[in-house]
């Protein structure tokens, strides 16, 4: 199945969804030969545990449960990569779980993604070598220009030789950081890595790419002889449940971020061991999903020890004990937060809002009253409080007329829902600071939309009427309605 590599034309790349219709009637008198179950996870940024609000999805142990399921086929397990939340102690100590985690999950192999271009090479070693080899990254060097980690690795399932290979973005810059692998240009290394498989006679070839579309796309135009891109950095409410098809025949397939999702693609092969088709199945981890026990036995260890070297991840802003206790997390949680914190929880509340003159009032005001404190108090959020919008082009996030102009500062509630949705000691709790002396109220009084609302500015102000245009009815109505299934209409 390995193609030479030639250009694909970006323009010509033709897509194609629902695959296996298609596939199967075109192709429905070619003889299955093998067939091939490849489960994929992607974006787990640090997430051993279900995560989210109301319908709290994903987990490691849930994964596992999924992936152990009784198959007729042989399964080869991968992850696209971004599994560490990021570089702090903390982050690396968890990122260390979860991949031995992965050890006892049978990964074949894990793609280094964005948020591990961000750790330092010695770290990602060491990882490497406990693992017993399963990271790879075609694109990550140390300062040296040598490769990280292997490049790929070729493993044999159920009769398959399948070459892997992974692929990722630049990661975020970060300060001060030594020793961080150098993300270099993954066309002419690939093109190595697949003339590698060629000489090895591969059946199959999976590229790993903690990318979004446009660079996967930019990418192939430069290099093609993928049977599967596994994707990342895709991070959709409702990732895609089948496969597309792109006009050299790669398949691309993902699963979303948060490990809230598993997918599985089921792959038939004909004579030739060319895919004849394909079935995807994207899982949403939810409470009705089966467990692994030795995986649920690893987190309680993880609990234990968290607790007892607490005190090696004070003033880690990411631990999530301390993150809650930090000076700057302080600063920024104390008052007004601004509706970025909400819209990671609430996400269906945030886009409705986008739909109203609320979001956009102080960009309506125009350039020449953009500073006026005058219009300030009453087209921005917490103008005049300590904590709320001071320069517009500082506190750009309260901007405009947010969540917390209608319902108060909501800082103790974001903390507050923190400790419950990350299963949190609240004894880690520090003690409310809200220096604007203004409630967090779930029902929004009259008098608050009156202070803005006055004859003055709003002479046809009726609130009778107008409340029920603010009342997020819509995401209100789609959390009634969220499919338990998929948690498709889940907040965050
Ligand atoms: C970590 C997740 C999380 C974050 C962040 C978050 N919320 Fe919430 N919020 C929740 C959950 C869960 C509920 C439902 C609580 C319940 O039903 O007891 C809720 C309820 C509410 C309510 C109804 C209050 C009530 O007493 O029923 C309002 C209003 C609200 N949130 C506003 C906000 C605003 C404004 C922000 C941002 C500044 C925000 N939330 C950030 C999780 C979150
Ligand atoms: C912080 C000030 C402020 C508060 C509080 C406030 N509003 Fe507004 N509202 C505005 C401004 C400013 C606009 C005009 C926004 C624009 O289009 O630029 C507006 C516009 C509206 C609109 C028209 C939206 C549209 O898209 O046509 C409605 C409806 C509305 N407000 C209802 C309410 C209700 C009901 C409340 C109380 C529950 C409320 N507002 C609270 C400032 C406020
Ligand atoms: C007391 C609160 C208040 C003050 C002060 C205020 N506004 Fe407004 N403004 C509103 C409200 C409320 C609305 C929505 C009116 C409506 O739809 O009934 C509004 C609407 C507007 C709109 C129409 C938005 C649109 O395109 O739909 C503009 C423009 C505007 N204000 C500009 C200003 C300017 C400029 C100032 C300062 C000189 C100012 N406002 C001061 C409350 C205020
Ligand atoms: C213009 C005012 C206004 C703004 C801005 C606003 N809300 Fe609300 N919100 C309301 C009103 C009014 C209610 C209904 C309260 C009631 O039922 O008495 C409400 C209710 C809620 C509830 C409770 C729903 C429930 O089922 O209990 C949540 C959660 C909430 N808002 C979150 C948000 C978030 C998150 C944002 C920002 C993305 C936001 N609100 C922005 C006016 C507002």
């Amino acid at each position: 199945m390995i193609r030479t590599t030639a250009a694909v034309n970006i323009m010509a790349i033709l897509i194609i969804a629902t695959t296996s219709v298609l596939f199967g009637c075109v192709n429905s008198n070619r003889q299955i030969t093998e067939r091939l179950m490849v489960n994929y996870s992607s974006g787990t940024n640090g997430e051993l545990f279900p995560c989210g609000c109301r319908i709290p999805l994903g987990g490691l142990s849930r994964r596992a449960g999924i992936f152990a399921q009784e198959s007729p086929y042989p399964q080869c397990t991968v992850d696209a990569g971004s599994f560490a939340g990021g570089n702090t102690a903390y982050d690396r100590f968890v990122a260390g779980w979860i991949l031995q985690a992965y050890g006892m999950m049978d990964y074949k192999a894990v793609n280094l993604g964005v948020r591990e271009a961000s750790i330092p090479v010695t770290q990602l070693r060491e990882w490497d070598q406990q693992t017993g080899g399963i990271l790879i990254s075609v694109n990550l060097v140390d300062e040296n220009d040598l490769p990280v980690t292997r490049r790929s690795l070729i493993r044999e399932v159920g009769g398959l030789k399948i070459g892997i290979t992974g692929v990722t973005s630049e990661g975020p810059e970060v300060a001060e950081a030594t020793e961080l692998p150098v993300v270099i240009d993954p066309v002419e290394p690939l093109k190595e890595v697949l003339a590698e498989f060629d000489e090895s006679g591969v059946d199959l070839v999976i590229l790993l790419a903690d990318m979004v579309d446009e660079r996967i796309n930019n990418l192939l135009s430069q290099v093609s002889g993928f049977d599967l891109i596994v994707q990342g950095r895709d991070f959709t409410p409702a990732p895609v449940t089948h496969s597309t098809v792109l006009d050299d025949g790669t398949r691309v397939v993902k699963s979303g971020d948060s490990g809230k999702h598993v997918g599985r693609i089921r792959l038939d092969f004909d004579g030739n061991g060319e895919i004849v088709r394909d079935e995807v199945i994207l899982i949403a981890l939810d409470s009705a999903s089966p467990t692994r026990s030795d995986i649920s036995v690893l987190l309680t260890d993880f609990r234990k020890e968290l607790q007892d070297r607490r005190d090696e991840f004070l003033g880690d802003p990411t631990n999530p004990f301390e993150r809650l206790r930090s000076p700057e997390m302080v600063d920024v949680l104390s008052g007004f937060t601004g509706p970025g914190m909400c819209n990671s929880c609430h996400l269906l509340y945030g886009q409705e809002m986008q739909a109203v003159g609320h979001s956009y009032a102080w960009a309506n005001l125009g350039d020449e009253n953009s500073m006026n404190p005058e219009c300030l108090k009453c087209h921005t959020t917490g103008y005049g409080y300590p904590t709320g919008m001071q320069d517009p082009y500082r506190d750009e996030q309260l901007t405009g007329v947010t969540c917390e102009s209608c319902h108060g500062p909501a800082a103790q509630h974001v903390r507050e829902q923190y400790i419950i949705s990350k299963d949190l000691d609240p004894s880690a709790m520090i003690p409310p600071i809200d220096p604007t002396g203004l409630p967090f109220t779930r029902e929004v009084p009259e008098a608050i939309c009156r202070g803005c609302h006055t004859p003055e500015w709003s002479p046809n102000f009726d609130y009778a009427t107008w409340v029920e245009r603010v009342k997020h009815h819509a995401a209100e109505e789609a959390l009634r309605n969220a499919n338990p299934e998929t948690g498709e209409a889940d907040p965050e």
